[in-house]
């Protein structure tokens, strides 16, 4: 904590240069680990590097507020100081870049950093903390970044339990975020989530069916349904739901299914045999509901072994109950709506609130969706999908997705503790609220 800040990116910046340089190896371990396509392996390496030079930036910028004292020959000022110990707990699907958000970030900021990934990403974690720490022990600080770790969800308990960790960021489910926070709250301790998103995109009449077509097929297909980001539900105007459903059961035939190292490949597998019971539990959950699958709906059947399901599409002529769950799969619900109103009710009429998007060249429906009577999300997109967001911007969102804010903009004050100063620099002692305390 004491080293000054700009040398705390100093490091920071030759992490990122190790990342850099291991970027194709790095991505791959996470291709290997966690079945992701090598090009959002790779992206997931990239996204750690951009959190280093953001950092790297945000090491000469750590700023307070001076303010104007109501007092005479008084200043007033903020800063901020280190916060300690940060526990991080990251989920599968992003093995690399969420740690990186938490841990880049919290070094700049003089903290220490304790992880606990899950045990499907070990690998990963094991190879990035390998890396990162021995630049952090070339630096003189070989605790910097450490990692712990069980199968049992022990560990997790502990970290939120420990009073010598001020700030817990964790990410995944909604249930685990509601553990997490209420071991943290009952000893005062902070928490940041970033849990479980149901993010939808409202398709207007007039909007660029070309740009909705290709977004969602990445936003709902890509990382096969895993992201917190990825596009659940569908909202389409009445005028164009036609076209938009049969433009994208023929985009989902062109998606290319197979071993997630092979270049060509869109979509790997899921992550466990667990996940694709839950996939397959949803569909036919769905399908009870009044639900019409339209495309896919099952494993893929034949030469792939392993955990590979079919991209799955399924109709709805108003919301069911199923739409209002997060099933870690490559699941769009699609449903036609009235009007930009019907739509927004229908997107912000469930727990979470992560990520969503409109497509529309109409501003008058843009800025009513980005309005404070628009989406109720900590993402509104226009004319881009769900998922896949910069690290530059305040990552998290609102309700059941825990309120948490990770990664760019000043994400960071989470990570500091702020300490409020005045200094008085007069020969007498006028007190606050013009309040005359004086003896005799
Ligand atoms: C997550 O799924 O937990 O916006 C994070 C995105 C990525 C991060 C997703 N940059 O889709």
């Amino acid at each position: 904590r004491l080293v000054p800040a700009p040398q705390r990116g100093q490091m920071v910046r030759e992490i990122g240069d190790i990342l850099r340089a291991k970027k194709r190896e790095l991505g791959l371990l996470v291709t290997n680990e966690v079945g992701k396509i090598v090009a959002e392996g790779e992206g997931e390496i990239q996204e750690a590097i951009d959190i280093a030079e953001f950092a790297v930036g945000l090491s000469r910028q750590l700023y307070g507020n001076a303010m104007h004292s109501e007092r005479p020959n008084h200043r007033m000022l903020e800063q901020w100081h280190p916060l300690g110990v940060v526990g991080v707990i990251t989920a599968f699907n992003f093995p690399a870049a969420v740690w990186a958000w938490n841990a880049f970030i919290a070094a700049v900021c003089g903290d220490t950093v304790v992880w606990k990934p899950s045990e499907r990403g070990l690998m990963t974690a094991i190879a990035l903390t390998e890396l990162c720490g021995e630049v952090a022990t070339r630096w003189g600080f070989p605790g910097l970044f450490s990692l712990v770790t069980d199968s049992d969800g022990a560990l997790g308990k502990r970290i939120a339990a420990d009073s010598r960790i001020p700030l817990v960021s964790a990410t995944g489910s909604v249930r685990m975020g509601r553990s997490v926070a209420a071991r943290v709250g009952e000893r005062l301790g902070r928490s940041l989530l970033e849990l479980g998103g149901n993010n939808a995109v409202i398709v207007m009449g007039d909007a660029d069916l070309s740009l909705v077509i290709r977004s969602t097929v990445f936003g709902a297909v890509g990382t096969a349904g895993q992201r917190c980001t990825t596009t659940r539900r569908l909202f389409v105007e009445q005028t164009v739901y036609s076209a938009v459903v049969s433009q994208l059961i023929s985009a989902y035939g062109q998606v290319r299914i197979g071993d997630p190292r092979e270049s060509a490949t869109l979509m790997g597998p899921l992550i466990s045999e667990a996940a694709v019971a839950q996939y397959e539990h949803a569909i036919k959950q769905a399908q009870q509901q009044g639900g019409k699958v339209v495309y896919g709906g099952g494993r893929v059947q034949g030469m792939l072994s392993g955990w590979y399901v079919q991209p799955t599409i399924i109709e709805v002529s108003e919301p069911i109950p199923m739409m209002e769950e997060e099933t870690f799969a490559p699941i769009l619900y699609v449903c036609p709506v009235k009007s930009l109103q019907d739509a927004i009710e229908k997107q912000n009429a469930v727990s979470q609130g992560l990520s969503s998007a409109i497509f529309t060249q109409n501003v008058r429906c843009s800025e009513a969706f980005l309005s404070a009577a628009g989406s109720d999300c900590g993402i509104a997109n226009v004319n881009l999908g769900t998922s896949g967001a910069e690290i530059g911007g305040a990552f998290g969102g609102e309700k059941d997705t825990g309120g948490g804010r990770e990664s760019g903009s000043d994400s960071w004050k989470q990570y500091m503790r702020r300490q409020t100063t005045t200094i008085n620099f007069g020969a007498e002692l006028p007190l606050a609220q013009g309040i005359m305390f004086e003896l005799s």
